[in-house]
């Protein structure tokens, strides 16, 4: 049987490599994305690699006729739902927008899945929402945190409000994937992550220092109480998060209730170490500064990737030379991204 699988957010950076992901396994697809911060040329370059296209929908999650419509048309099985805004620093300006887009944006789409009876969706949860762990590496049973965000609130309540639904209503069958920093690019070059404006995330702006449209990184904070002073984080390469969202897709179709995996690593790598692995990929040089912290920030962060080892049967294979080689290529070809 072919599983109809309907992707929110699917132009997005992680939702277009996990559209490819899905369609390259023989899924079917629909994309539902408003392009508030992406390009349909992502899903042109999607079919440009595997051969195959999703049916595109432009539109809203907010939009409760269109999705009742949508559901009505076609026959969807599960929903990975990647839509919402992600920019921690604009969620302080804007909270209003990240509360409506990412909180009753999931209340609209969950309404209309149990209206027409679709009960299996994957959530894009962040490990923001285990706000500043004691204890490394972060286990999935760990206490979730208090964000200091309103993006982080955001993925909290919904995670809260998905937990509740489940508990309501036994037919649903929810993944909460908390996702540690996706990074990288399809290998072809073709798709990648196409930040608008100055990118807010660590390898986004290193890339683009490289390529000389920046013309310096600030690394926030070098008095850390890590190997060298600056934060550590786990990066995962979104080709391994893709395939993450294949197993936890393959895995709730055949059970019910809540379900929470870490995709991650396990590994732990210093802002000095990106810097120096991305000028050793990319063969340019950073230059950067060693400034003060940026506020909200913590020293370090790492999943346990064992539960998703062992209950998804997934583990992140492509290292760091990859992610770094991967950025790289895909930035040298599209310095404009997809020229939005
Ligand atoms: P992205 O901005 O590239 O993709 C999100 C997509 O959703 C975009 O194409 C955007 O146009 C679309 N969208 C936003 N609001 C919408 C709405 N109301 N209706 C329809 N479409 C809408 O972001 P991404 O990096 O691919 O992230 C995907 C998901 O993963 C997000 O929910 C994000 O919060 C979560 N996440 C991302 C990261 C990260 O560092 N990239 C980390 C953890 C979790
Ligand atoms: C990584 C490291 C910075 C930029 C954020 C969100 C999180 C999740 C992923 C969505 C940190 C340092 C960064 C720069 C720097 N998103 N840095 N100079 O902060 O771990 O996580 O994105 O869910 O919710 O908070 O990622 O890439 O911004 O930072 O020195 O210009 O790089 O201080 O140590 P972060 P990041």
């Amino acid at each position: 049987m072919t599983y109809k699988i309907l992707v929110t957010g699917g132009a997005g950076y992680i939702g277009s490599h996990t559209t490819l992901a899905l369609l390259e396994a023989g899924y079917e697809v629909v994309v539902l994305d408003n392009l508030c911060n992406s390009s349909p040329e992502s899903l042109l370059r999607v079919a440009r690699i595997c051969g195959k296209a999703p049916l595109f929908i432009q539109g809203d999650i907010r939009d409760h006729a269109l999705l009742d419509e949508l559901f009505i048309s076609q026959r969807i099985s599960a929903v990975l739902h990647f839509a919402g805004l992600k920019s921690v620093g604009e969620s302080v300006r804007k909270p209003l927008d990240y509360y409506d887009n990412n909180v009753a944006g999931s209340v609209t789409l969950c309404q209309a899945m149990a209206h027409a009876g679709v009960f299996n969706l994957v959530f894009s949860s962040s490990a923001t929402v285990y706000g500043e762990p004691t204890q490394m590496p972060i286990r999935e049973d760990f206490p979730t945190g208090v964000p200091t965000n309103p993006y982080g609130r955001s993925k909290l309540m919904v995670e809260d409000l998905l937990q509740d639904l489940a508990k309501s209503d036994p037919r649903w069958s929810i993944a909460l994937l908390r996702y540690f920093n996706p990074v990288g690019a399809h290998q072809s070059g073709l798709i990648g992550e196409d930040p608008n404006g100055l990118p807010n995330n660590l390898l986004p702006y290193v890339s683009q220092v490289a390529i000389g449209k920046l013309k310096q990184l600030s690394v926030f904070g070098a008095d850390y109480p890590t190997l060298d002073g600056t934060g550590v984080r786990d990066y995962i390469h979104v080709q391994d998060l893709a395939d993450g969202h294949l197993s936890a897709l393959r895995t709730i179709l055949q059970k019910t209730g809540v379900n929470i995996w870490n995709l991650g690593t396990g590994i732990g790598y210093s802002v000095l170490e990106m810097i120096r692995a991305f000028e050793q990929a990319s063969g340019r040089a950073v230059p950067y500064k060693l400034v003060e912290r940026r506020p909200g920030d913590i020293a370090e962060c790492w999943a346990d990737p064992t539960k998703a080892a062992n209950e998804l049967d997934w583990k992140a294979k492509r290292g760091l030379p990859e992610m770094m080689a991967d950025t790289w290529r895909w930035q040298a070809a599209n310095p404009q991204g997809y020229g939005r």
